[in-house]
């Protein structure tokens, strides 16, 4: 079977094999949360660009995002903090507290709510464990976030 008959076969035409590839080095680079969790064996090494669209909200300062697994939050013109996305409690979500800069667990029924200060600790449970914390560096308008 020639190369040809054997993508035609598959349902694969040239523009496809063309094109996947530059839409998965693209997905890498972007800062739009694809709800995984850090990379494989728990890394976390990726940037942000501040001037995209979709990442201006940390330009702000009290304004978070997630990313990665991460939520990362503004505190300041040139304070960020970055702590794990998920609660160590049940695993819900994790929200910035900006009003307290701290975090807080999304899940806030009986048996749950807990807070979480700037630097993961818990404050007040149920979460047995801190939220675990990573670096941030800002050079002009990329900010690195990094175990
Ligand atoms: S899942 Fe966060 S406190 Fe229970």
């Amino acid at each position: 079977m020639k190369r040809q008959q054997f993508f035609t076969t598959l349902g694969v035409s040239a523009a496809t094999i063309l094109f996947v590839p530059y839409l998965v080095s693209c997905s890498k680079s972007n800062s739009v949360d694809s709800g995984a969790g850090p990379g494989p064996g728990g890394t976390v090494d990726f940037t942000l660009d501040l001037s995209l669209p979709v990442n201006t909200v940390l330009n702000t300062n009290g304004n978070s995002l997630i990313n990665s697994g991460v939520i990362i939050a503004r505190t300041s013109s040139a304070t960020f903090l970055a702590v794990a996305a998920v609660c160590t409690h049940e695993g819900s979500q994790i929200q910035f507290d900006s009003a307290n800069n701290r975090f807080k667990c999304s899940n806030t029924g009986a048996g749950h709510g807990s807070v979480f200060s700037g630097s993961g600790s818990v404050v007040s449970g149920p979460a047995p464990t801190s939220l675990r914390t990573y670096n941030t560096l800002l050079s002009g308008t990329m900010l690195r976030v990094y175990a």
